[in-house]
């Protein structure tokens, strides 16, 4: 058995759920000055932000950023060295119960007992939450639909993929209707089925007024998903807020991609002007950062010269993935 799944067995019965209505766009989740310190590293170096209800918060960064370590501290699986979270006020610290029965977990590694049905992990997780009985039959058979697996309901979870998996685990989450959901890197390893069946549940819980809590590394997801966004990197987050807010903050809209450059040869002393931002080398690969890819066509093809006709030139909107790159020096698709 996991540590989730231990500590989550000692939850209390109903009594501690707070009753007060939730209203779209509540602070659902307030981080403060968080810090986790393990001997000789910072797994989480003074992370601050806000969901609020109805919102899908994305905590975007690489293996190592800390992403787990955060979920595990507003999970109250793990305590902080110093700062705080508060689910809708609630702090993790001194208000456990509270906030376990607020917040619905999936975890990097699943919770769910093997041997037990899928069925029977719905009920157990459900009874644990002092879910009544009448009710919670009710709730399991919605859920079982609405994450695809009815037809699977009385088969042992080891029998099942990695896909079904996760996507018991999101039901599991929701059987006690939590406010705040947490999910780490859920799409990881799972077939795309799944994953579109995770992405719609997400909209839908969104939708409903749920915060959401979504770590990922990848940036599409993000893109899709979010509707704020923390870029992490070494236990910080070093960019906050929407998309869009965050390309415009990166100065420059497009990105102009140059394949099949000869070797040695350097652009950097090409006058790039007022439309452009920089230029990146990786991989072969050139990039000329610029807000007005059109203008800068003149100029590159005069630079390139006798090899213009054998260069691969492609021209993409600035991405996620581009400005992750420039902020933190890291490419995720590696
Ligand atoms: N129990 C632990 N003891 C020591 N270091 C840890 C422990 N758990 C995580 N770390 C370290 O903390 C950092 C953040 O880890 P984690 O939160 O799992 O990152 P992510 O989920 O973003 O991949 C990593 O450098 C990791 O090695
Ligand atoms: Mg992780």
């Amino acid at each position: 058995m996991t540590s989730s799944m231990q500590a989550a067995s000692a939850l209390p019965n109903d009594r501690a759920v707070p009753k007060a209505p939730v209203r779209t766009g509540d602070v659902a989740l307030h981080v403060e000055r968080l810090h986790k310190r393990y001997e000789g590293i910072e797994a989480v170096a003074g992370l601050s932000f806000d969901i609020r209800a109805g919102e899908v918060f994305g905590l975007l960064g690489p293996n190592g950023a800390g992403k787990t370590t955060t979920i595990s501290i507003v999970s109250t699986l793990l305590r902080a060295t110093s700062g705080d979270a508060k689910v809708f006020g609630h702090s993790v610290h001194n208000d456990v119960a509270s906030v376990r029965h607020l917040i619905g977990v999936v975890p990097q590694e699943l919770a769910l007992y093997p041997e037990l049905t899928g069925l029977e992990n719905l009920r157990f997780f459900g009874r644990m939450y002092g879910v009544p009985k009448d009710e919670l039959e009710r709730r399991i058979v919605r859920l079982l639909e609405l994450v695809g697996l009815e037809g699977r309901r009385n088969d042992r979870v080891v029998t099942f993929s990695g896909g079904m998996k996760r996507r018991l685990n999101l039901a599991v989450s929701m059987v006690h209707q939590p406010k705040l959901i947490l999910l780490d890197e859920p799409t990881v390893g799972v077939d795309p089925h799944s994953r579109e069946n995770i992405f719609t549940i997400v909209e839908q819980l969104r939708d409903a007024g749920t915060a959401i809590l979504y770590t990922t590394h990848y940036m599409e997801e993000a893109e899709r998903l979010c509707n704020r966004l923390g870029i992490m990197d070494e236990g910080k987050i070093i960019a906050l807020g929407s998309l869009d807010s965050l390309l415009a903050e990166a100065g420059c809209s497009e990105v102009i991609e140059l394949h099949g450059l000869p070797a040695g040869m350097d652009l950097t002393s090409l006058h790039l002007g007022e439309h452009s931002c920089r230029i990146e080398t990786r991989d072969d690969v050139v990039r000329l950062y610029v807000n007005n890819a059109v203008r800068m066509l003149g100029p590159l093809h005069q630079a390139l010269g006798r090899y213009a006709d054998t260069v691969s030139v492609e021209i993409a909107p600035m991405r996620l993935e581009n400005l992750f790159l420039q902020l933190t020096g890291k490419d995720l698709r590696d």
